[in-house]
């Protein structure tokens, strides 16, 4: 299905161009697909209520058609179109992380299509905070269905590059507002059982959530116990993973380095292309041996930028062709556990405690 042309267009999110968001928004209305920057991760656009739109979504993704889509709205007043009846805990949510990282998945009303909830009768829902993302969701008049904009099983764009390579020729346009914030998804928050949970850990924390609602938001179990089936039908899927193998380790700094010094030698007499991927902190301490590649993910003082740059990261390990991939582990309080979870996902699971 290579066969559309892309719009790729550049836009300065500081300055709406309403030529081009009304251009973009048409295509919208018209059943078409367009990529549009979050703050989270690039996000790939249709209708939220045309249910033949929206197929066209798991398409060009080749997504599975059982994974629901996260339906994007610009005002709280949005929610009453896609929404049944709310509880509390949704306007306070709303109210307080609203625009921003935190998808809440709250019972469906009839004007979403099966194609978007997949089949469930609740539907998961953002406002994004992002001017380009807002400005396209109020011109379209719709409310935006749109999953991360990357084919499945790839790493999550953050950036426009990242989405034309996984999506060039199969999708209407692009815009391009420059990198992603945040660059790792929303937090996913299911409000529809008496306990909230989190489905997704992700830009907004538990300890952030646990703040605002009184009481104790849990993990879902099935992010990390693998004989539990997980409650958000995409976090089952293989995910994040870039085409080398990715290691995971965790423990003291002079038990990483000692690991990593193995791992070398061993893919040494492999003939194997290894990165390294750590924080600032660490690159200090291993920059002296011989990795292909050493990517510097940020400092562990400042949590955030790690997030920033870890899908970014993963791409570049597949386009310089690493076969192994040492990674860090993280703390995993706050952002900490977004960061954790995308790279347990990076390495199916293949985590070394030290
Ligand atoms: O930050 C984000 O959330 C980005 C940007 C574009 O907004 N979107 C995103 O969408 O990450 P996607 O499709 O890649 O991930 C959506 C996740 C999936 O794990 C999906 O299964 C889950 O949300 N989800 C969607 N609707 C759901 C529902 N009704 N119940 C439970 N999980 C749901
Ligand atoms: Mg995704």
């Amino acid at each position: 299905m290579d066969a559309l042309q892309t719009d790729y267009i550049k836009v300065d999110p500081r300055h709406s161009d309403w030529k081009v968001i009304d251009r973009c928004a048409s295509i919208i209305k018209n059943g078409g697909l367009v990529a549009f920057p979050t703050e989270t991760v690039y996000g790939l656009g249709a209708n939220a209520l045309d249910g033949q739109a929206c197929r066209g979504i798991f398409a060009a993704k080749g997504r599975p058609a059982d994974n629901p889509l996260i339906v994007h709205i610009a005002s709280v007043e949005d929610m009453e179109r896609v929404a049944g009846s709310l509880p509390d805990r949704a306007y306070k949510c709303m109210d307080r992380f609203w625009p921003g990282p935190l998808t809440i998945v709250v019972p469906k009303n009839s004007n979403i299509p099966d194609t978007v909830s997949a089949g469930l009768s609740t539907v998961a829902v953002r406002m994004p905070d992002h001017p380009v993302a807002l400005a396209l969701i109020r011109v379209s008049g719709v409310p935006i269905a749109a999953p991360s904009a990357n084919t499945s099983g790839r790493p999550s764009p953050t950036s426009a590059e990242h989405v034309r390579e996984d999506l060039g020729g199969k999708i209407n346009a692009i815009l391009d507002a420059g990198p992603c914030r945040v660059g790792v998804e929303s937090t996913v928050l299911d409000l529809t059982t008496p306990n909230p949970v989190i489905l997704r850990p992700g830009g907004i924390s538990r300890e952030q959530l646990e703040d605002l609602l009184g009481q104790p938001v849990a993990f879902d179990r099935g992010l990390t116990d693998q004989n539990v089936t997980p409650r958000s039908p995409g976090v089952k899927y293989k995910h994040y993973a870039p085409k080398g193998e990715v290691i995971l380790l965790e423990g003291s700094d002079n038990r990483i380095i000692a690991r990593i010094k193995q791992e070398l030698s061993t893919a040494r007499e492999k003939k194997l292309k290894v990165a390294i991927l750590c924080s600032r902190e660490l690159a200090e301490q291993v920059k002296y041996l011989e990795a292909d590649n050493l990517i510097i993910l940020g400092s562990r003082q400042k949590p955030e930028t790690v997030a920033a740059a870890i899908y970014g990261a993963l791409r570049e390990c597949d386009r310089t062709g690493s076969q192994l991939i040492l990674t860090e582990g993280f703390a995993r309080n706050g952002i900490g556990a977004a960061i954790m979870n995308r790279l347990e996902k990076a390495a199916g699971y293949r985590l070394i405690k030290l």
